[in-house]
């Protein structure tokens, strides 16, 4: 068989592992396998490169993905779906697999419905996919929070200041939910649990009256203060899956914070770094076993299904059950963190 495979959407790190894995398991059976370039893009415009063993030797540890991305929408490009499906026929594709989270896997749904064999693997640092536990690129990332989380309890305790650290996460706050517990954050904000400014602010307060002279506040971009009731953004622009930019949360509640409490606050935003560097083992574990099985599933003749990690066990679920909204933080996670506000 010919296996075409292409990563969608915003970077993660681990896409390479999931790639080598990819192109190994495929070898091992004798197919062929060809990257599509820059996702759903490269599809459009028939950009693909032969994927061997050489080329995906020493991309393990890498960040990123050797493929590029895009957030390309190819049902919002004229003539889309007619070109990828030429791109798909001219190079016998037999079937194809989608690296990416909900926008990228709801394309690989939609050509799935038109006749293409897709099989798609969960990835995005932001850990909201229905249908699996974990996403690739989300262990990597709450690692990250982490650190910054105990770097910044150091400079924050020696200034006896308030730090904010405003941490990706649109829709789910699973990236500060678990980074933030992890980093013994004092409070933590995200878009699934309302909050005012001033509950902020009370927290913060008693901390102060129990003696302590810092606070560490984890919030996600996502994140909605209920005096504003609405997701803080950067600007009005929209990308092709109609995603506006966030970004702001930290900042405005770093305003609030020192005005109501008088206790001088500054704000770190983690951003991109999030999403770079190189993988934790278990995202390296986590995508190599995704990769594999996403290749088996091929061979098996499953097809318009995500391969997912359910507890300790791969299986697979169909593309529906992973577009089925947003995954949420754990609820019970967050009241455990809680506990220690
Ligand atoms: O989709 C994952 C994500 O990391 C979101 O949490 C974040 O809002 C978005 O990507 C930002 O991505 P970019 O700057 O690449 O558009």
């Amino acid at each position: 068989m010919r296996i075409a495979v292409l990563t969608g959407g915003g970077d993660a790190p681990g896409l390479n592992a999931a790639i080598r894995a990819v192109v190994r398991r495929a070898l091992a059976d004798n197919h062929e396998v060809v990257g599509v370039r820059n996702g759903w893009l490269g599809l459009l415009e028939g950009e693909t490169v032969s994927l061997t063993r050489d080329s995906v030797s020493g991309t393990l540890p890498r960040g990123g993905t050797v493929l590029g991305t895009s957030r390309t929408n190819p049902f919002k490009v004229e003539d889309g779906p007619a070109r990828m499906l030429q791109t798909l026929e001219q190079l016998g594709i037999h079937a194809l697999i989608a690296i990416g989270g909900d926008d990228t896997l709801s394309v690989a749904l939609k050509l799935h419905k038109m006749g293409v064999r897709v099989v798609g693997i969960p990835k995005t640092m932001d850990n909201d996919v229905p249908g699996t536990d974990y996403t690739i690129g989300f262990d990597t990332a709450v690692n990250v929070v982490m650190e910054a989380c105990d770097r910044l309890h150091t400079t924050a305790e020696a200034h006896h200041r308030v730090m904010i650290i405003e941490v990706m996460g649109r829709d789910a706050g699973w990236v500060a939910g678990v980074g933030g517990l992890a980093g013994g954050a004092d409070v933590i904000l995200v878009p699934e649990v309302p909050f005012t400014l001033e509950e902020v602010c009370e927290v913060i307060r008693q901390r102060h009256a129990r003696g302590r002279t810092f606070s560490i506040v984890v919030v996600a971009e996502g994140a909605k203060p209920s005096d504003f009731g609405v997701q803080i953004t950067q600007d009005a622009r929209v990308d092709e899956f109609g995603h506006v930019r966030l970004g702001g949360v930290g900042a405005l509640l770093a305003r609030e914070i020192e005005a109501r409490t008088g206790h001088e606050t500054r704000v770190t935003v983690l951003g991109h770094l999030q999403r770079g560097g190189s993988p934790t083992v278990f995202d390296r574990v986590l995508a190599t076993r995704l990769g594999v099985a996403a290749v088996e599933a091929i061979e098996a003749g499953h097809f318009g299904v995500m391969v997912a990690l359910r507890g300790t066990k791969i299986v697979t679920v169909s593309l529906e059950e992973a577009l089925a909204g947003t995954s949420p933080l754990d609820l019970e996670l967050y009241r455990l963190s809680r506990l220690f506000f």
